[in-house]
């Protein structure tokens, strides 16, 4: 699909994204005075969105990235995660703010959020550029959402479709006639 045909479909602009992540990134700052955060992108996904929001986290603020998996290379959830790179950093009594792209059935987070927490860090906390409620599957809220989103597949923003589109500044999404 070429990008002409997407840009006729633009949910949010770099402008929308870049608001939330001030806005976010200021309540972050508010809500951990005080305190030292990792910031732990999820990739690919996280990564324009984790760029956007550490700019206004005004902490003492390291980050990490890990990458777990539980899509092929099609638009539904497969139910098994992997984690396919690991968290470098040791996170005991560690504030960790995972920092995800999109929330969908939520198996993805409830798992890595699970395997964090078995290593004690002090607190985990999820901070996610878009929300796809309707879809939850376990419970699992997150902590900070950007945008919430319908039923949709979204792509930009560091978002993909079988690898592409992650580089679009601005957050589209494709219909079944686009795949
Ligand atoms: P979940 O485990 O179903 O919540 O989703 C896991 C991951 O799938 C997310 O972190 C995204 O990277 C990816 N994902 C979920 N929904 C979408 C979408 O609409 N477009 C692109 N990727 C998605
Ligand atoms: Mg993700």
């Amino acid at each position: 699909m070429a990008e002409k045909d997407i840009k006729g479909k633009i949910l949010y602009t770099d402008k929308d994204i870049q608001k939330k992540a001030k806005e976010l990134g200021k309540q972050i700052t508010k809500d951990y005075a005080g305190e030292e955060v990792i910031l732990l992108g999820t990739l690919k996904g996280a990564i324009m969105w984790m760029a956007e929001l550490m700019k206004y986290i005004d902490l003492d603020t390291k980050i990490d990235f890990v990458a777990a998996s539980s899509y092929g290379s099609g638009t539904t959830t497969s139910g098994v995660v992997t984690i396919t790179k690991d968290i470098d950093m040791d996170i005991y009594n560690r504030n960790i703010i995972i920092v995800e792209d999109i929330v969908d059935t939520g198996v993805t987070l409830s798992y890595l959020k699970k395997y964090l927490e078995d290593r004690n860090p002090k607190d985990v906390k999820i901070c996610t550029m878009l929300d796809k409620p309707s879809r939850r599957r376990v419970d699992l809220k997150p902590d900070y959402i950007g945008y919430e989103v319908e039923d949709l597949f979204i792509i930009g923003y560091g978002l993909d479709y079988d690898q592409r589109y992650r580089n679009l500044p601005y957050i589209s999404y494709l219909e079944p006639g686009d795949l």
